[in-house]
């Protein structure tokens, strides 16, 4: 990933939300490659230190930090810690994402408010906490992991669905608001993706995904992080408020 023809990312400062696993511990390696300083921040703060640890083994200084997206006082407390240590942030991933699923008549206030809370109001806080610091430096990259599911929808998946479209919405007025002070906000919208978060679904589920995907595969993380590391880089400069869709041809918009 390090051979790629982008720009480098040396001495830039990173915040990877839920980069404890999965496709936030993917694009956290890829930015680290890139020569960037990568926080992962992480509700299983064990994890994302032993995540950061091995990240830290392939050259580029990683850490794990804490961090619940869906508190407020616990976004601005990692933000002050961060800001504290490194004095910038140059890139924001807003990855934490959760499922709680159920058809409509099933879904509980409960579920609704769990999803959007950590989907959508997390990525507002991360988003409105660093802000302060791009502004200053006139300069930031934002990408929020939206999904395939906040463009078509999904049976059993409203909650989600909403959280994600709303993400995607919410991406497209950071770009607005912000391209004139150089931050620039997009989304990436991955489609199914081997994680934890698939590998939860019945295998027969699985095989009938499959089978709807032009490429005839699952994503891999490492997908996805591609498509982050091309819009963090210097060269994605001219691209804010867009959907970059990572899904083997799932759905072509
Ligand atoms: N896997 C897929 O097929 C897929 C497809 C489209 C979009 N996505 C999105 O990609 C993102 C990552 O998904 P994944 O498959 O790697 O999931 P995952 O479940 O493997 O990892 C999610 C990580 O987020 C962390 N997390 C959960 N709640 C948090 C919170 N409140 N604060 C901080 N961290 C929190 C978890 O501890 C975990 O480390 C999510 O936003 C998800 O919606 C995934």
């Amino acid at each position: 990933m390090g051979s790629s023809t982008y720009s480098m990312l040396d001495g830039q400062v990173a915040l990877v939300t839920g980069g404890a696993q999965g496709i936030g511990q993917a694009v956290a390696t890829a930015l680290a490659c890139k020569g960037a300083n990568v926080i992962l921040g992480d509700l299983n703060a064990k994890a994302a230190d032993l995540a950061a640890l091995e990240i830290s083994s392939i050259g580029s200084h990683s850490v794990g930090i804490a961090l619940n997206v869906a508190d407020r006082e616990s976004v601005t407390a990692a933000i002050k810690h961060i800001l504290g240590e490194w004095g910038r942030i140059d890139i924001l991933v807003n990855n934490a994402g959760i499922t709680k699923d159920a058809i409509l008549l099933r879904l509980s206030e409960d579920a609704w408010d769990q999803v959007i809370n950590v989907n959508l109001t997390g990525a507002f806080y991360c988003t409105k906490g660093v802000l302060p610091s791009m502004v200053k430096n006139r300069n930031g990259r934002i990408v929020n992991i939206a999904s395939i599911v906040g463009a078509m929808g999904n049976f059993g998946q409203a909650n989600y669905a909403a959280s994600k479209g709303g993400l995607i919405a919410f991406t497209k007025v950071v770009a607005r608001e912000y391209a004139r002070r150089g931050i620039t906000s997009n989304a990436v919208a991955p489609g199914f993706i081997d994680t934890a978060m698939t590998q939860a679904m019945p295998s027969g589920d699985r095989e009938s995904l499959i089978k709807q995907i032009p490429c005839e595969r699952l994503g891999t993380p490492e997908d996805v992080a591609h498509a982050v590391t091309f819009l963090v880089s210097k060269e994605a400069n001219y691209i804010t408020g867009q959907v970059l869709h990572v899904n083997g041809g799932m759905l072509m918009t």
